[in-house]
Parts: C-alpha cells; sequence; structure tokens
C-alpha cells in the first residue's frame, strides 16, 4: 500500500503498538544537531510519545470498560493519525473514531494510514481547526464519548470547546508540553494560560499536574458541567491528565471544591495545601520555621487518581505486549502506589543539598519514615520523590539522623 502513496517528502513505516503507521523519516528533515526533528517535518510525528499513546489506549480501555459501552472518540489534533488508529484498532469497544489536523498534508498521510491499517470504515478524516471541529459536536446526541487533545505546548485553547463536545460521563485526556511555564521558570505564562501561579518548588510536576487540572475544573464549571480526575501522569518533557466529566450545576460547584492553593516555605521545605488564600495567608508565615511563605495556584488539590481506574489500566497492560511494557509497569506500580499517597513530596536529593547532607538511599528514608510511624510512599513524579504525612522538620530531622548513622 505505502508503495502507491506519494507524500512528496521522505517518509518510513513504523510500527506502534498494533499498528504500521508512514511517518515522515526525522532524520531528513534535521539540518543542525540543535534541531526538534517532529517539528522540522511537513507532519507531526514524535516516537518519543510512544508511551504517552500506549498509557493512552490503557485509559481508554479502562474507561470502556467501566462504562461499559460502545465509544465515539475525537482526536482533533492528530498529526499523522497514529493515536486515533491506535484507538481503533486496539480499544474493544470503539465504534468510531473522528481525527483531525488543521494541516493538508498531516491528513493526507492519516487518510493513508487509516487505510494502512484496514480501519476505512472507523475511523473518519477532517481538515478543521480544532475548535471548529469540536463546536460541531457539542449538540445532545452528537458528542463524543472521549477526546484527546494532545497539542504543542498548552492544551488550554481546546478546553472550552472540548468540554462542551464530551457526553455526560465522558473521558477527556489532555497533554500539555509546556512545561517550563508550568513549572515556574514562566511564571506570567503560566499564570496567563493556566490562571495559577506556579512555584519552582522541588515538586513542581506534582504542581503542574494540579494546575492543569484545575484549569479544566474552572473551564469547566463555566458551562455547568463537574470533572473528576481519574489519572495523570508527568513523563519526559510533558503531562497528561484523565478527567471524566459530568453535567450539573451542583455537581460542578462540588467539584470546584478541589480548588485551592499550596502554600509553601522555602527556608524550611514545609507545604500545606489550603482551600482559601485571604489576603492574611498571602502574607503568612511558616508555621514551622516563621519565614514569610509563597504559595501556588489557584490549582485542583483534590485526588489525582481513581483507584478502580488505575486497576482496571494495569489490568489491561498484562493483556498487551507493547515494547515499552516494562517502563509502563513500573509507572503504574508507582502510580497505585501513590494513589492514596498525602499532596506533594519531599526529593531526597534537594533536600540533602541544602542541608549539606549526603545523600542517602530512597528506599532508607522511606523504611526509616515507616519505623517512625509516618506514611512514606515512592512516587512517579520524581525518583527521588518521598510523599509523607511527616513535617518538614521531622523529616530533615530524620536525614540528619539517616546520614549519621543514628537511623
Ligand atoms: C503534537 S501534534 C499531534 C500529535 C498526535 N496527537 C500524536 O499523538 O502523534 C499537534 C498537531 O496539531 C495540529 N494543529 C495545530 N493547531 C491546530 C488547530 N488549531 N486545529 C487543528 N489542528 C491543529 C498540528 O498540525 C499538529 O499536527
Ligand atoms: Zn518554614
Amino acid at each position: 500500500m505505502e508503495e502507491n502513496f506519494e507524500a512528496g517528502f521522505p517518509t518510513e513505516v513504523v510500527k506502534e503498538g498494533e499498528v504500521r503507521i508512514l511517518v515522515p523519516k526525522l532524520e531528513a528533515f534535521v539540518k543542525s544537531p540543535s534541531d526538534y526533528a517532529p517539528s522540522k517535518a511537513p507532519v507531526f510525528y514524535n516516537p518519543v510519545m510512544e508511551l504517552n499513546r500506549d498509557v493512552a489506549v490503557l485509559a481508554l480501555q479502562a474507561y470502556q470498560r467501566m462504562v461499559d459501552r460502545e465509544l465515539s472518540v475525537c482526536e482533533p489534533l492528530a498529526g499523522c493519525g497514529v493515536r486515533g488508529i491506535r484507538f481503533a484498532k486496539e480499544v474493544v469497544g470503539v465504534e468510531k473514531v473522528v481525527v483531525n489536523d488543521i494541516n493538508g498534508k498531516a491528513v493526507q498521510l492519516a487518510k493513508h494510514n487509516i487505510e494502512l491499517n484496514g480501519l476505512g470504515g472507523k475511523v473518519v478524516v477532517q481538515n478543521l481547526d480544532a475548535n471548529f471541529l469540536l463546536g460541531g459536536y457539542a449538540a445532545p446526541r452528537k458528542r463524543f464519548d472521549a477526546i484527546d487533545i494532545d497539542p504543542f505546548g498548552p492544551p488550554v485553547p481546546y478546553l472550552d470547546s472540548a468540554v462542551r463536545a464530551l457526553r455526560n460521563g465522558g473521558l477527556l485526556a489532555l497533554t500539555a508540553t509546556d512545561l517550563a511555564s508550568l513549572c515556574g521558570v514562566y511564571p506570567k505564562a503560566c499564570i496567563r494560560k493556566y490562571g495559577g501561579k506556579p512555584l519552582r518548588t522541588e515538586y513542581c510536576h506534582e504542581l503542574a499536574v494540579r494546575l492543569l487540572a484545575g484549569c479544566l475544573a474552572v473551564a469547566a464549571a463555566k458551562h455547568d458541567i463537574a470533572v473528576k480526575i481519574v489519572f495523570c501522569h508527568s513523563t519526559d518533557h510533558y503531562i497528561r491528565v484523565y478527567a471524566t466529566t459530568e453535567y450539573g450545576a451542583k455537581k460542578a460547584d462540588e467539584s470546584l471544591k478541589n480548588m485551592g492553593y499550596i502554600m509553601h516555605c522555602f527556608r524550611c521545605f514545609h507545604r500545606e495545601p489550603v482551600k482559601t488564600l485571604s489576603f492574611f495567608d498571602v502574607s503568612a508565615n511558616c508555621r514551622e520555621c516563621g519565614a514569610k511563605m509563597d504559595f501556588a495556584g489557584p490549582l485542583w488539590i483534590g485526588k489525582l487518581f481513581d483507584k478502580e481506574f488505575c486497576r482496571l489500566m494495569e489490568e489491561e497492560l498484562g493483556k498487551r505486549s507493547f515494547r515499552l511494557k516494562r517502563r509502563i509497569e513500573k509507572l503504574l506500580g508507582l502510580i497505585k502506589n501513590e494513589a492514596e499517597a498525602p499532596i506533594t513530596y519531599y526529593a531526597v536529593d534537594k533536600l540533602c543539598d541544602a542541608l549539606n547532607l549526603q545523600v542517602p538511599s530512597v528506599k532508607k528514608v522511606l523504611s526509616i519514615l515507616k519505623r517512625n510511624g509516618y506514611s512514606a510512599f515512592l512516587t512517579h513524579f520524581n525518583p527521588k520523590g518521598v510523599k509523607s504525612n511527616v513535617s518538614a522538620t521531622k523529616m530533615r530531622e530524620i536525614l540528619r539522623k539517616i546520614v549519621d548513622g543514628n537511623q
């Protein structure tokens, strides 16, 4: 099939999951070592996002099992179509997929890839602006069961039209790649786009997820739609948030109760979530050391994972032979473990740097915390991260004792 298709630029066939996809031959578009190949090619394809797509397949299948019905799915920013084509081929119960891209060359390639995988009756292609496309599906009975927004940078410009184009109880998946903004390198950009202030703390990746989740909850509430965050992850250069939505003004009010702030003390590492940030709180002093505290938010301070959703994803992974299976197993294992853990985490290496201590193993810190009666969890957000109910003062004390050999 690929022999008969003239893309007009160098291409190659790659295998991902259970599909074969004709993609731009990325080496052909790199002119200097600093070039980011996927964005230089005439159609977007990023092999590094395979894990993102694998996890999206698992999440969609978990969702399908939870709702137990045939699904219509939309991928409004599809590039060469790989993600939507994988949904159609690999997720049992997917009835129809609409893939769309504003780039005409992407649409031609996606059409070819649909035929290459024999999915002509199941996957349809459109060539519209994503918001225009989603607007056409906002009426009752036209809406999708699931929408996956995977753009360059922030997904924020598509949130309103995406929640409106989702049926009651639908699943929304979001990628954000603008981590420099979300992690506080460009705070003004984060406030402008996400409506919340970021902070350059050691747990900034969790804050990034919470800022995106919060931004979604606020956008949905304007349409009397509530959100529930069922899964999220922070991997490589991006974050992903998966949420289900539900219609109802009262439910939307309830979902907004998950909004708040996280106060942080840069002197002693104390942090705490607060529901409302009054003028008094903004200028609050740290309850542990008395220094002036900073804050992140407004953001989502509620749950980030639904345990049953995570369990179903893990079960689905067991049935599949993804190339990155081991890596995803590890990711899902960590997430299952941290699903009920306290908000934020201590990064053992960052704390030890600040305290001028040698860095002990995270395993050791975990076991000493537990021996002292505290909760202690690893986190997928950071390999040196520990989630715990221990105070910052006690945590510093414990680290010193471990390094001195007194624990
Ligand atoms: C990150 S790429 C998508 C990658 C794809 N989802 C995947 O998993 O391989 C983003 C895509 O959005 C498309 N795009 C950018 N702005 C758009 C818009 N306003 N409407 C529709 N597509 C758009 C670009 O042409 C590009 O193909
Ligand atoms: Zn303090």
